[in-house]
């Protein structure tokens, strides 16, 4: 259809033809343009028209400003770079000195010190404050340090070691440039709000947190979901694997990773979003390259200096574990690169058995957990231990939680 609209149709008597041609959508962008008195560019082929209507709405104006290198200095970098929509919105590159474990930045020499986690059902961690029992949790960061999706969205292009953007000016200049851009923020935010850096910074983060509330970071499609509705049935490993996670008597793993009152609820994120120090070693072969200070530690939750008090040293907000079969690799820091692991190093908590106490990954003990206070002892030391049956199970019916477009990523 689109390639038969003629080209003289951009004259404005042809105006009303391209509207009903090219749909609902486009109405409202080619509206605005038409009662502000600015002609339509001329010639508007069909593919522009698309384009422009394309950015009619915050999310869609969020989705392309999230895969927008030009948020960074350099122009190498878009939020879509370390959260792929490809990969779990995660940080799929994997640089052989880190082992994929910490993020390069926008000037091709900084990296982080922490593992980017998946962007996909952030919007569904709570807003930073005390559940029921009086725990911290939620907050958008690994350390809870941004209240909403909006402030989060707004760090990273200001990050030096991320996007490296000097200040808010700098970003909105970059929105300038673009005449799409300046258009759709003038219809979604105002006029002449690309002139006013701080409410554009703003407007420019309010799209994007929109683009993240959307379907597409948060499906709910995966085989699990699918098993719920009755659509598909879980293999007698996924299923064991299933009943073994959502067990009190079992394994402990869904006193934290749990959000719904009822295990096996719909729409389940697989995290309560409280902070817990779990005991995760340091990650010192990233930190040999990374140029941390030998001898720095991360406190998680108090180093977002929102809550600052020693008893809180160390613990990090629970994770979802959607999609962590495609998110490798592992815990704030990456230190673990395979899911069998992780659920070993929850195991040595309480195997007795000295084989059971080795990280396979590097064949030796696991390390010693970067902050040895506060750790969640009650709840880690509340299972059995597990055998190599039930380990399996488990990671199986993990898998089980990756959205249906990934799902061609995960070794059976
Ligand atoms: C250079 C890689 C990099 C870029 C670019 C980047 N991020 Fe991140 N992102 C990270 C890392 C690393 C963290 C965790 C940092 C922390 O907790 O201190 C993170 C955390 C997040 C979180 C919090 C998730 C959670 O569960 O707490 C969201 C949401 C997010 N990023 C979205 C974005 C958006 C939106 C952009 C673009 C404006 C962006 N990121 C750009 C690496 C990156
Ligand atoms: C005391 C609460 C607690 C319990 C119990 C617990 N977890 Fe976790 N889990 C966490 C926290 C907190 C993290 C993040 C720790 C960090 O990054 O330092 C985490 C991280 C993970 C990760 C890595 C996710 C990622 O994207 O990096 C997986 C996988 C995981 N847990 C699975 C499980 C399974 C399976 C069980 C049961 C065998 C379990 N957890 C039990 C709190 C818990």
């Amino acid at each position: 259809m689109a390639s038969k609209i003629p080209r003289a149709i951009a004259s404005s008597g042809g105006a009303r033809l391209l509207l009903l041609v090219a749909g609902a959508a486009t109405l409202a962008v080619a509206a605005l343009l038409l009662c502000r008195h600015q002609p339509l560019v001329v010639p508007v082929a069909a593919a522009q028209v698309e384009k422009l209507a394309a950015l009619a709405t915050p999310e869609a104006l969020g989705r392309e400003l999230f895969h927008d290198v030009a948020l960074s200095k350099n122009r190498t970098q878009a939020c879509a770079t370390c959260h792929s929509p490809d990969y779990g919105f995660a940080d799929p590159r994997t640089l052989p000195s880190t082992g994929g474990a910490v993020s390069l930045g926008d000037d091709g020499t900084s990296l982080g010190d922490r593992n980017a986690p998946t962007a996909a059902y952030a919007s569904f961690t709570p807003s930073f404050g005390k559940d029921a029992k009086g725990r911290w949790m939620g907050g958008q960061f690994l350390d809870g340090r941004a209240a909403t999706l909006e402030d989060q969205a707004g760090g990273p292009p200001l990050n030096p070691i991320e996007m490296g953007m000097p200040d808010k000016a700098s970003v909105v200049a970059r929105l300038r440039e673009s005449p799409r851009y300046a258009a759709a923020f003038e219809a979604l935010y105002g006029k002449g709000i690309l002139d006013r850096a701080d409410d554009a910074y703003a407007a420019m983060t309010k799209s994007i947190a929109a683009f993240e509330r959307t379907d597409e970071f948060s499906p709910f499609d995966s085989k699990y979901d699918r098993y719920l509705r009755g659509e598909e049935k879980l293999t007698d490993q996924e299923d064991l694997g299933r009943v073994l996670f959502f067990s009190s008597q079992f394994t402990n793993c869904s006193q934290c990773h749990r959000l719904r009152d009822i295990g096996g609820a719909e729409k389940e994120t697989f995290s309560g979003y409280v902070f817990h120090n779990i005991g995760v070693p340091a990650n010192t072969a990233a930190r040999a390259v990374n140029g941390t200070a030998p001898g720095h530690v991360d406190h998680g939750l108090p180093d977002g200096k929102i809550v600052i008090e020693p008893a809180l040293a160390g613990k990090f907000k629970t994770p979802s574990l959607r999609n962590v079969a495609v998110t490798s690799p592992y815990m704030h820091n990456g230190v673990f690169k395979d899911l069998r692991t992780v659920i070993l190093f929850y195991n040595k908590y309480v195997s007795k058995s000295p084989k059971r106490q080795i990280n396979p990954e590097t064949g030796e003990p696991f390390g010693p957990p970067e902050v040895a206070d506060n750790l969640a002892l009650e709840e880690l030391k509340s299972a059995p231990a597990l055998d190599d049956k039930r380990i399996d199970a488990l990671v199986a019916f993990l898998k089980t939680l990756t959205d249906r477009r990934y799902e061609h990523l995960v070794a059976r």
